[in-house]
């Protein structure tokens, strides 16, 4: 079998204590095959990038770069995070350009690009990740890499009109078109994508998924929503029970039901929607105030990007307001914690929860939504609520599916949830975890990378 090599901005190496979403959902992937792991070291070099890490554990081998403090402040804060995270998730109220941080962009994605050609061999598969490194494609081609290069896009594809708004956008995603495959989470976002292709890339859809853009190059592009390692978040969450940290929350609740949101500090999870929910929720369901905690676990995401910066006040202005208005002498009704926690224990209390607040504005799939339902209790399983914008509602449609834009609306939906009857939670929750047994992470990164295999276009008429 041939080789996996997996590039992605962050690496899960193995002495990493707080890896990222994608990271965790890579890891897995590589101890199957073995392979080699490629990307940012996550240093800063006072002076310069470039500086190469090598090691291996469980058979893994990770090559590492360090990043210039000029080059990570372009690249990585600047272009990555300012510019296309805000435009990927329709924000484009938030997106800043500048020519210096594309050019940076460029730089760091050809310091990958002459790094890692002399590593890959002619039968490697190479699974490139992400919008940090959606050029890496074309400059290994411009190398002289002939070997299956895939892409996936954890993040949402936005409507082609946002799209366009981005400067230089056609350079940028006429370089798709050297991957053998673009993978997107679900048939919207590719479906937006072509939609693109067509309308400001002067290329042409040939038929669904097969594309030919303006220089007649052509391209596979498919949806694979990414999905989690469901029995191992099952039997996390059951092991958890019995934990110190879940015994701990589970005592200083009082008997009180727990409502959790789990999220990195980014605007694009609508989390100050999210509270001023809450509030509306204790103001006018006010028969249910005193039966629910929330505890929002908001690790501080991007802390040097202003927007983040800015939400982070604005958050502790909100939970301070809400809870000045609606506590009592022995009731807080919000907890905002801006720590982390492990796996095991996030997995314990997702499991005492009895509702699960995933309100994003915008996201490409959402794993804490698919963790939640992982980590219930069969026989008492807490409720859903689930932004329809978030990809994971595609297939998680025991949700209460809910408009985060409509304060009222995800008020309601709490209510709803803190009373639904033990039957009506139990259907729900069947058919959700019903399809995260069957489309778990492995067989999600089989399917892609299946398809990247055959990905032969050769076959393929245009009409
Ligand atoms: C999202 C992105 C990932 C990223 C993660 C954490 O899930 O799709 O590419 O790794 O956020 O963000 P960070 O900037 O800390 O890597």
């Amino acid at each position: 079998m041939s080789r996996l090599v997996i590039v992605s901005n962050r690496v899960a190496v193995p002495d990493e204590s707080r890896p990222g979403g994608l990271a965790v959902a890579l890891q897995a992937a590589l101890e199957e095959t073995g392979g080699l792991w490629f990307g940012w070291s996550g240093r800063i070099d006072p002076e310069e990038s470039g500086r190469v890490r090598t090691q291996t554990a469980r058979g893994i081998e990770y090559v590492t770069l360090d990043l210039s403090e000029q080059d990570h402040a372009h690249y990585y804060n600047g272009f990555a995070n300012r510019t296309l995270w805000p435009l990927l998730h329709f924000r484009v109220d938030l997106v800043d350009y500048s020519r210096e941080t594309y050019a940076g962009y460029l730089r760091v994605n050809q310091l990958f690009a002459d790094t890692l050609a002399p590593l890959l061999r002619e039968d490697d598969i190479v699974w490139i990740h992400d919008y940090h490194l959606i050029p890496l494609g074309l400059l290994l081609r411009e190398r002289g890499i002939k070997c299956k290069l895939g892409f996936f896009l954890h993040v949402p594809m936005p409507s082609s009109d946002l799209l366009a708004a981005l400067p230089n956008h056609a350079r940028l995603f006429e370089g798709l078109s050297s991957y053998d495959l673009v993978g997107f989470q679900t048939e919207r976002d590719l479906e937006r994508f072509q939609d693109y292709v067509r309308l400001y890339g002067r290329g042409r859809v040939l038929a669904y998924g097969v594309l030919e853009t303006e220089h007649s190059r052509r391209l596979r592009a498919g949806a694979f929503p990414i999905s989690i390692d469901t029995a191992r978040i099952a039997k996390l969450a059951a092991d958890a029970v019995g934990k110190a940290s879940v015994r701990r929350l589970s005592d200083s609740l009082s008997g009180r039901q727990l409502a959790i949101g789990v999220d990195r500090l980014d605007y694009s999870k609508g989390i100050p929607e999210r509270f001023r929910a809450y509030g509306d929720y204790l103001e006018r369901h006010r028969d249910q105030r005193g039966r629910l905690t929330y505890l929002q676990i908001a690790p501080v995401s991007r802390g040097e990007v202003v927007e983040y910066q800015t939400l982070r006040h604005e958050l502790e202005r909100l939970t301070g307001h809400i809870n000045g208005t609606y506590a009592d002498a022995d009731w807080t009704p919000m907890r905002y914690v801006n720590r982390n926690y492990p796996h095991a224990s996030l997995s314990g209390f997702f499991r005492l929860a009895r509702v699960g607040l995933v309100t994003p504005l915008r996201d490409g799939m959402n794993l804490v939504a698919k963790e939640f339902v992982a980590a219930q209790d069969p026989h008492n399983p807490g409720v859903l609520l689930l932004s329809a914008f978030a990809g994971a509602a595609r297939e998680l449609d025991g949700a209460l599916i809910v408009n985060p834009y409509d304060t009222q609306g995800v008020s309601d939906a709490l209510a709803t949830a803190v009373d639904m009857p033990l039957a009506e939670r139990q259907a729900r929750w069947n058919s959700m975890m019903q399809r995260l047994q069957s489309h778990d992470i492995t067989a999600w990164r089989r399917t892609f990378l299946n398809a990247l295999r055959d990905s032969d276009l050769d076959s393929v008429d245009s009409d």
